[in-house]
């Protein structure tokens, strides 16, 4: 490709730092960023592999021995809970014969069993047992040592219920990475909100869709509250769009906070609020894109986590989990609550579905150039295009100097 075509140098962005260009005269990502293969595997190679994304939720793997995998653009990675509680992840690959290891989430036990010729892993990723390796019943062989072929992992870490991976290995420790968005929301929602996070695994405590397009638009839908009037007509009977706010934390996330969350709405038991919610602020929930993949909403009640598993260029899992200020708000007594919140939640986001899909089928028109970002209503989205530009940029300046 000519270094001309690249997508940087389309949205015309400076290699050399110069100013970003006004929102108004900025161009958007063009077509090929959300429709072509080839520059889906160099995002993730580039703009994702340096920074921190979501692969997984911590309740995914909860207990020592968990496994669960999942293939994350395009690489078979699996996460695992091991012996000491800490989360690692793996490229989901036997060392003998590149077999895919787990196939399937559950309980390995203390050991990760390929299912080909049975080569055994423990939980950190070490090669243990070599069944028949020397002939049957003989285990070992001359020349061959166990510690030199263990799996390969990949960086790891946790925060908000989330297991983050940073495939580069040399992003900044996660919790410095997510200072500038920590900061805000303990303020808002307490010092520790993001240690008291209690995940519900029952009934009402997940939702999964399945997207016919880039996770990239569903970043960007997410990001805006322009669409709300006429998307989600329901919703903004109680949570107008006047009463939104946009809302960009550098560098990394963007998105749309309102005034009038209504804790009160419904007729079931209110749930525990999170104990240090700035009691001025109780009506106030934020809704952030944290780039490249995951979606958070704060809320004095409630929080959530959507991750945008991005499974093909134009297809992308969204898998939400609901979380709540402590393990009593996920008994019993809030069911009534929790079945009420999943249910809202539902309607809102299968509203999202269409516009989302249909953006995607838009960027098959060679009409389309990446549009025209208004000057207010898609301040966000901008600033996610940017901080998606300057890392492409980085990335392919890092590569040919
Ligand atoms: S491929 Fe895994 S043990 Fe042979
Ligand atoms: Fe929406």
């Amino acid at each position: 490709m000519n270094p001309t075509d690249s997508i940087a140098a389309i949205a015309e962005i400076s290699p050399h730092g110069a100013a970003e260009p006004a929102i108004s005269q900025s161009a958007a990502l063009p077509n090929r960023a959300y429709t072509s293969h080839d520059e889906w595997l160099k995002e993730r190679d580039t703009v994702i592999a340096q920074t921190w994304a979501g692969l997984g939720f911590s309740s995914d793997i909860s207990e020592p021995g968990s496994v669960y995998p999942v293939s994350f653009m395009g690489l078979p990675l699996v996460m695992v809970r091991d012996q000491s509680g800490r989360a690692r992840v793996f490229h989901n690959v036997c060392r003998h014969r590149g077999t895919q290891l787990v196939a399937e989430a559950g309980d390995a036990g203390l050991i990760i069993r390929c299912p080909y010729h049975k080569w055994g892993y423990d939980l950190s990723g070490q090669l243990k047992t070599t069944p028949n390796i020397g002939g049957m019943g003989v285990h070992e062989v001359a020349g061959f040592d166990c510690a030199d072929h263990a799996l390969t992992g990949i960086r790891c870490e946790e925060s908000m219920g989330v297991v983050f991976i940073n495939l580069s290995s040399d992003a900044p420790p996660l919790l410095e990475h997510l200072e500038p968005l920590l900061s805000r929301w303990r303020e808002l929602a307490g010092p520790a909100f993001d240690e008291q996070l209690a995940a519900d695994t029952g009934e009402f405590g997940s939702m999964e869709l399945v997207l016919n397009s880039n996770y990239k638009l569903a970043v960007e839908n997410y990001c805006e509250s322009y669409h709300l009037p006429f998307v989600h007509p329901d919703l903004n009977t109680y949570s107008p769009l006047e009463a939104h706010y946009n809302l960009t934390v550098d560098p990394l996330a963007s998105g749309q906070g309102t005034r009038v969350y209504d804790l009160k709405r419904g007729d079931s038991e209110p749930l525990p609020q999170f104990s240090d919610w700035d009691s001025e602020r109780l009506k106030t929930a934020e809704y952030l894109s944290l780039y490249p993949n995951v979606l958070l909403g704060i809320q004095a009640d409630h929080f959530f986590v959507i991750l945008l598993i991005s499974e093909a260029t134009d297809q992308t899992r969204e898998r939400l989990q609901f979380m709540y200020a402590d393990t009593d708000a996920t008994g019993e007594a809030y069911r009534g609550r929790r079945e009420s919140l999943h249910t809202a939640w539902s309607v809102v986001f299968a509203e999202d579905i269409s516009v989302v899909e249909g953006m995607q089928r838009g960027r098959a028109s060679p009409a389309f150039d990446g549009g025209q970002f208004t000057p207010l209503m898609d301040v966000p989205t901008h600033h996610f295009h940017q901080w998606f530009l300057t890392r492409l940029e980085k990335s392919t300046t890092r590569a040919v100097s």
